[in-house]
């Protein structure tokens, strides 16, 4: 256990890694950052991970934002460097090619709507509250929010929340896509579990290739982006997984994958 992230594993193959500073409604401090690096480092290098799942502690936040305390303290210098750390986590978040479920249980305004724009998918409970609020501190999102969410959500949608401010609720990220599901509070972390053992449970290479082709591809012409998927879905033929799936579904059981 760590000082302001906490680690657990589930069924020694899904990693929760919970954000731990509830009295400030998770904040996210250079403290903060510093350690989840390191721990999404250790969790890319590890071959038990098969899944990560980012959560906050306590029940009102998933992360209120970058520590509004830090950035007042910063110059533009400073700034830069933060931003550094931070693009380069989130970066390494989307390209580590496990996936990573951001389980939204509460605000997840400024950095800490960026920390999820940059896990693979977001599931929220009922009372989260999702935005870009960085308009009213007299900035903008600094931590990839104007590039992810106009992305995930088209610019209209974007362009909206980021010049109102004006987060959205559960229902309306559900609606914009910025969430792919939203649970009742008390069943999320059950919810999110159940769907990471799955995911840990499925090809690692494929998940891989579906995360690189998907995210590479988003940003690539068709023609580029078909090119991608033929590449990698061949390079499969090629694996010791492919041939246990497709084995195991005429054998009618159950695939044992290795991630070979
Ligand atoms: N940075 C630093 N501290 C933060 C914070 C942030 N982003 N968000 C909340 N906190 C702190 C508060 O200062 C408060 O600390 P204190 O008890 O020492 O005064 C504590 O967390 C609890 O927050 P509080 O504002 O009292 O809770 P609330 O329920 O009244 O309001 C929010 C919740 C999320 C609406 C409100 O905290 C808020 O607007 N936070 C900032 C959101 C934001 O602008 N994020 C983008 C940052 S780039």
């Amino acid at each position: 256990m760590t000082e302001t992230v906490v680690l657990k594993k589930l069924d020694g193959a899904v990693l929760t890694v919970t954000i731990n500073r509830p009295d400030k409604l998770n904040a996210l401090n250079q403290a903060v950052f510093a350690e989840l690096t390191g721990v999404f480092a250790q969790a890319a290098s590890d071959d038990s991970v098969r899944c990560v799942v980012l959560t906050g502690a306590g029940d009102k936040a998933f992360v209120a934002g970058a520590d509004i305390a830090e950035l007042r303290a910063m110059d533009s210098s400073q700034a830069g460097d933060a931003v550094k750390v931070a693009r380069t986590l989130m970066r390494h978040m989307e390209q580590m090619g496990k996936p990573v479920i951001a389980a939204i249980n509460g605000y997840a305004l400024g950095g800490g709507c960026e920390l999820a724009l940059a896990c693979t998918m977001r599931i929220a409970s009922s009372k989260a509250i999702i935005g870009l609020p960085e308009i009213t501190l007299g900035l903008i999102p600094g931590y990839g929010g104007t590039q992810r969410l106009t992305r995930l959500t088209g610019r209209g949608r974007a362009l909206h929340m980021m010049l109102t401010g004006k987060p959205a609720d559960a229902q309306q990220a559900l609606d914009w896509g910025i969430v792919t599901m939203v649970t009742e509070p008390g069943e999320l972390e059950q919810c999110v579990a159940k769907i990471a053992r799955g995911l840990a449970a499925s090809a690692p290479l494929s998940m891989r290739s579906i995360i690189d082709v998907v995210n590479s591809g988003a940003d690539r012409s068709l023609d580029e982006g078909l090119d991608l998927e033929e590449w990698a879905f061949t390079s499969l033929f090629d694996s010791h997984d492919m041939r246990e799936g497709t084995a195991a579904f005429l054998e009618k059981r159950k695939p044992e994958f290795t991630g070979q």
